[in-house]
């Protein structure tokens, strides 16, 4: 069994360890975190992050942390400190992931999600609990769709978007990267980049920065 780490020491972490140890194919050894104001969790050590880039123990793992924009900034930072860094997949055994799907490495899939046919699905994504993507759907790179949330057919997420926990998006509708759609929204058309949008029918409330927190 290959050893790993997690980016990430909060809830989302707890939960793709959870995963991780339920799957059985990893062993985590620790949890790899900024600015740390306790040394365990789950039983296991917390590291600094500054530590660990200068003597990785490891070279392989996930990042468990929540918010888009800073998982993707984390990644970028992992990238140019350790050459060859893999990062691996974690799909709960009790999500049901059509065998005609793509997913890309760093995504999580969370217990009884639903992923169906042709979507293609993007790296360092989280599919959270309960939530749904429909046939030939896209969620992009450092997406995230929260728990109970659900993707009809033929839609798409751009690049660090967030579908927010609850909010349905009508098949064939789409937003596009670093954009939001609030909780509990309904979309039915194709909304830009760069917004926040909420509400049934959803609208734009207004823009928002790549690195506006959300969470
Ligand atoms: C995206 C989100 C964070 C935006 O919230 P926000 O930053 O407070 O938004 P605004 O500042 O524009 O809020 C302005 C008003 O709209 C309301 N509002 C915010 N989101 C709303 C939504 N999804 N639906 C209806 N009204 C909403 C606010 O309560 C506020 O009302 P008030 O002025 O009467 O107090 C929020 O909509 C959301 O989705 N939160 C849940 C995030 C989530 O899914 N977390 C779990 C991840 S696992």
């Amino acid at each position: 069994m290959d050893n790993v780490v997690i980016f990430g020491a909060g809830g989302h972490a707890s939960v793709v360890a959870d995963i991780i140890r339920t799957c059985t194919q990893y062993n985590i050894i620790a949890y790899i975190a900024s600015d740390i104001k306790t040394t365990s969790r789950d039983g296991l050590p917390i590291i600094e992050d500054s530590i660990f880039y200068k003597n990785p123990m490891v070279n392989k793992g996930i990042i468990a942390i929540g918010n888009n924009f800073i998982r993707e900034k984390v990644v970028n930072s992992i990238q140019s400190q350790i050459p060859g860094f893999e990062f691996i997949t974690c799909i709960h055994p009790k999500a049901y992931v059509s065998s005609s799907v793509n997913i890309g490495v760093g995504t999580v899939v969370m217990a009884h999600a639903t992923i169906n046919p042709y979507s293609r699905i993007g790296t360092h994504c989280i599919v959270n609990t309960n939530s749904s993507i429909d046939h030939d759907s896209i969620l992009s790179d450092f997406a995230s769709i929260a728990p109970n949330s659900v993707l009809g057919g033929n839609c798409s997420v751009g690049k660090g978007s967030a579908i927010c926990i609850g909010a349905c998006m009508e098949h064939k509708s789409s937003i596009g990267d670093y954009s939001i759609l609030g909780a509990m929204s309904f979309l039915r058309k194709n909304l830009p980049d760069k917004i926040l949008a909420y509400g049934t029918p959803a609208k734009i409330v207004r823009n928002r920065a790549e690195n506006e927190k959300y969470l």
